[in-house]
């Protein structure tokens, strides 16, 4: 469908769906015994969320949040706002943050404070992608599915101007779908 305007795939279905079956089995070793509460952060870790939940050994509730990062530019401007907040309190809940992708990691340091600040048991992240040449701020990320190149990257939930979500992998655009 989009394969017109794919440059190259980075990881296909198949190293999605291994690597979150790897994940799970560590994060539910992690929580046995506990309930897990998911919060995503949508829209770009709808598919992930939708696939590590029922990957999970363990009881999970999912809750999500809506935090403006870029509209359609592909760099951060670091300013961080609250679209769409939790609909439950979470303290003394097991939060599991679930992330697309940490880029610069602004938005998930300021996200980590803002939920740290509402007494949760513990606060942990998951993330399907992570850019390492990109960081700016040091966060703490306890589940990494894939260290990427510092390209921008689309589907499985990312977008470009909100296309590409839809897309089963993750790959990179041509150069002229930018212009
Ligand atoms: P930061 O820089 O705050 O970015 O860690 C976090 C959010 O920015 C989006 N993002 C991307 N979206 N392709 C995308 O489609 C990318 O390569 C990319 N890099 C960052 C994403 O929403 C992420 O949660
Ligand atoms: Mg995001």
């Amino acid at each position: 469908m989009y394969e017109d305007e794919i440059e190259k795939t980075l990881i296909s279905q198949e190293e999605i769906a291994e690597k979150t079956r790897e994940l799970a089995e560590q994060i539910g070793a992690d929580y046995e015994g506990k309930e897990v509460l998911l919060v995503g952060v949508l829209k770009g870790a709808v598919m992930f969320m939708s696939d590590i939940a029922r990957a999970l050994p363990v009881p999970v509730h999912l809750e999500f949040m809506a935090v403006s990062s870029y509209g359609s530019s592909t760099s951060s401007s670091g300013v961080v706002r609250i679209l769409k907040d939790l609909d439950k309190d979470i303290t003394g809940r097991h939060v599991l943050v679930v992330e697309d992708i940490i880029d610069s990691g602004l938005t998930l340091s300021w996200l980590l404070k803002n939920l740290g600040a509402r007494n949760p048991a513990s606060v942990e992240v998951v993330t399907l992608l992570r850019k390492p040449d990109a960081i700016k701020v040091p966060v703490d990320v306890k589940y990494v599915g894939f260290d990427i190149p510092n390209e921008f990257v689309v589907g499985y939930g990312l977008d470009y101007a909100e296309r590409y979500r839809d897309m089963p992998y993750v790959g990179t655009l041509k150069p002229e779908v930018y212009s």
